[in-house]
């Protein structure tokens, strides 16, 4: 029995996401959860003919059933940007909706693997992380922060300008965080093409702020959703592969917990002992089996972790304050 969860499972991301998650033979049950609309997304999903079985939960009193045997949580749940405003802005919403389903998760679930979609994530991993240390069921290989879209804007990106780079099958390493600035593509490792400065420099602009490109587009409708949940979907499928479908060696670049994961011993020379970063991760029965070493970076890539790093202190003491300073 592997039963999936998503928490915001009604909305821009949640729908199109359950509807991905729907089509793997990895998942025998998908618990849809949210505050308003999650019974009739489970209704039309559950006529789709995979073999996994479809509920629906409404509301905080059905949290309960529906985390409980959680193998997986996928927390999408919480208010998206609009044009104006930065990923912290959300802080204010969305911390105490990703806190509350944390202590949930602590109490129905605690072994479960937690994928934390919600922004601001660079905060949100934080409060997750801090409530599970609260109740004393934390494992830093267990809690992940969804960074996977930032690498599939990373292989789009470099495709529309080099075509000749295959953008399904390659992956691009990307460090640091989940906003504007904190993203770091790690553009000087891509081995199948070759790229000026001048190149380097707009692709790494644009995957910093893709996340705006959407926003401005959407005029005031949200941010990404569809390519957020094909992001979220794959992410899953891979956690999900290594930990029960017994794969060995998948990676993907997620931002977790550094201190007290297998292989991040980098992190104290690296970054300076930063609690949290997004690296490449090898997935494994137990969620992350080794944070991947740093690989080697450019010059211009060093400073770009450098500001990453200042900006990543002050979003996780913002997380981490939440939850210890009684937030
Ligand atoms: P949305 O408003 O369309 O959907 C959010 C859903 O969450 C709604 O259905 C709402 O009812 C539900 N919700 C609100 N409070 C809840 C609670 N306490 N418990 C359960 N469900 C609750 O928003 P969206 O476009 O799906 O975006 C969701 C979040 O994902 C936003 O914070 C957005 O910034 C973030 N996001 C992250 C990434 C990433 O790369 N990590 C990418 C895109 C969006
Ligand atoms: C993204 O990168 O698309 C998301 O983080 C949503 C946003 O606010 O840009």
């Amino acid at each position: 029995m592997v039963k999936v969860v998503v928490c915001g499972a009604a909305g821009g991301i949640g729908q199109p996401l359950s509807l991905l998650l729907k089509q793997s033979s990895l998942i025998s049950h998908l618990a849809l959860y949210d505050i308003v609309n999650a019974a009739g997304v489970a209704s039309d999903l559950s006529h789709i003919n995979t073999a996994s079985k479809v509920t629906g939960h409404v509301g905080k009193d059905s949290l309960a059933e529906a985390l409980t045997g959680a193998h997986t949580v996928v927390i999408p749940a919480g208010v998206p940007r609009k044009p104006g405003m930065t990923r912290d802005d959300l802080f204010k919403v969305n911390a105490s909706i990703v806190r509350d389903l944390a202590q949930a998760c602590a109490q129905y679930c605690p072994t479960a693997f937690i994928l934390v979609i919600s922004n601001p994530v660079n905060s949100t991993v934080p409060i997750v992380c801090e409530v599970l240390k609260k109740a004393k069921v934390f494992d830093p290989r267990r809690v992940f922060g969804v960074t996977t879209l930032d690498v599939v804007r990373s292989s789009t990106f470099v495709h529309q300008i080099k075509p000749q780079f295959e953008p399904h099958s390659n992956r691009i390493t990307v460090v640091g965080g989940h906003s504007g600035a904190t993203i770091v593509p790690v553009l000087s490792q891509v081995k199948q093409v070759r790229f000026s400065d001048e190149e380097i420099k707009t692709l790494t602009h644009r995957i910093q702020y893709g996340g705006d490109e959407v926003v401005k587009a959407k005029d005031g409708a949200g941010s990404a959703t569809l390519s957020m949940a094909y992001a979220g979907a794959r992410f899953t499928n891979s956690l999900l592969e290594a930990s029960v479908g017994g794969k060995r060696g998948l990676v993907e670049s997620t931002y977790v917990h550094l201190i007290g994961n297998p292989g991040a011993e980098w992190n104290v020379q690296a970054t300076g002992g930063l609690q949290y970063f997004a690296q490449d991760v090898e997935l494994g029965p137990q969620g992350v089996a080794q944070v991947k070493a740093l690989p080697d970076l450019s010059v211009e890539e060093k400073k770009l972790v450098e500001i990453a790093i200042g900006e990543l202190k002050g979003n996780i003491a913002k997380g981490v304050s939440f939850i210890t300073e009684g937030g």
